[in-house]
């Protein structure tokens, strides 16, 4: 049996270029970014240069992690005290609790049970006096159906921010992600498809706003001023010149495996689209590109004897198949249990909290994350073998439940 097991992908991938960068960022002594007028080290700018360009923006500002892109995104939007903010269910806690750190509301959008994302009609249906912004989630790197988002938004004077932790590169009608609201952010945490261990980014087209995310993430500086003078309120989001080093190593490699990993995925959907009872996350046909960080698959339990997701990952992981449960929906989380988090911030419209988190109110994630899987993007990165083992794992799994 260990012989029929094929070599999947190991992640992070990483070769003499990627070590030579980080060892010549210690040699020079620069180790931190400085301001690009007094040349202190200059990984970090031509990172965000390169990742600018990559990701078809004007600006791109590297910042400390994921987690904090979105933070300094709200506060460079002015998303303060008591706003309420629209946020896809299914996600990484980050999205939820960077709400949570502006002393803002998040309130829970349920899912689309076929594309797993933010679902718009719902979105619209959330919206109150108090709601300021939108953050949605390209959830596995599958575009959210952004022309509609963007409709809501402008109908309701809203700021959009599009959580692409998952989606470098991802595109929708022809336009990357990150650049169909007011900023996009990203992670390039250790299991991120770029990575450099931590850190994150914030990209954008407008000029006003892109001057305020430079201030927020840099101690309130502004480009092209003296060092110690601080404009506005900030904090230090900076990212290190090692890490950047390393993530320049690793933008370079990313188109190809990019490609790669499209490419798998649309083998994988036509393959588990022809199982009955296995629907992998919907791919909508104006999506150009999609990452992939991870590859979620609903399996209706009718088809297998009723197990649940932690039965399906047990099995999975018995057949050395890179794969994993998927986020519980945030409004299940017993952070979001409790209705007080911060003092003097009015939690009374939270759609979460108490007696308010009931699941009767969130059907469709409900059902979606009680018989789903994710299957892990070294999958994608792997050969046609390794692809039809995990094919043919879940043909066995169903048929040993399916009785
Ligand atoms: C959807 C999403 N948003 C934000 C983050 C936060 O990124 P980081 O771990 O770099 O803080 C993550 C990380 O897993 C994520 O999956």
């Amino acid at each position: 049996m260990k012989d029929d097991i094929p070599k999947f992908r190991k992640w992070p991938i990483w070769t003499d270029e990627d070590v030579e960068a980080v060892a010549d960022v210690v040699r020079t002594g620069q180790w931190w970014c400085g301001a690009p007028e007094s040349h202190a080290g200059e990984q970090v700018w031509k990172f965000q240069e390169e990742f600018a360009k990559f990701q078809e923006v004007k600006h791109a500002f590297a910042c400390t992690n994921g987690t904090h892109a979105i933070e300094i995104a709200l506060m460079a939007l002015g998303i303060g005290i008591g706003d309420e903010v629209i946020v896809s269910d299914w996600t990484f806690l980050a999205s939820g609790s960077a709400v949570i750190s502006v002393n803002a509301v998040p309130i829970f959008c349920d899912i689309n049970p076929e594309t797993f994302l933010m679902d718009p009609v719902i979105l619209e249906s959330l919206i109150t006096e108090r709601t300021k912004a939108i953050i949605c989630v390209h959830l596995g790197g599958m575009p959210c159906e952004m022309d509609l988002i963007m409709e809501i938004a402008r109908k309701f004077n809203l700021k959009v921010i599009e959580d692409c932790a998952h989606a470098h590169g991802s595109k929708y009608k022809g336009k990357m992600v990150g650049t169909w609201g007011d900023c996009g952010t990203f992670s390039f945490q250790a299991s991120k498809v770029i990575t450099a261990g931590e850190g994150g980014a914030i990209v954008c087209n407008d000029e006003v706003l892109a001057k305020k995310i430079y201030s927020v993430l840099d101690s309130g500086r502004l480009p092209g001023k003296w060092f110690y003078d601080h404009f506005s309120y900030g904090s230090d989001f900076r990212l290190g010149e090692m890490n950047a080093a390393l993530l320049r190593v690793q933008l370079k490699r990313y188109p190809q495996q990019l490609k790669l990993r499209n490419n798998n995925a649309l083998y994988m959907n036509e393959k588990l689209s022809e199982i009955p009872g296995v629907h992998p996350q919907k791919r909508d046909n104006d999506v150009n590109s999609c990452a992939q960080y991870v590859y979620p698959v609903y399996f209706d339990p009718d088809f297998f004897g009723g197990i649940g997701y932690k039965k399906m990952y047990e099995e999975l992981e018995k057949a050395q198949i890179p794969a994993d449960a998927c986020y519980p929906p945030l409004h299940s989380l017993d952070l979001f249990k409790d209705i007080n988090l911060m003092p003097n911030v009015d939690y009374n419209n939270a759609n979460w909290g108490g007696e308010k988190s009931n699941p009767e109110k969130f059907k469709n994630i409900e059902k979606i994350h009680a018989n789903a899987f994710e299957l892990d993007h070294r999958i994608f990165l792997s050969d046609k073998k390794a692809l039809d083992y995990v094919v043919e794992t879940i043909k066995k799994i169903k048929k040993k439940y399916n009785i």
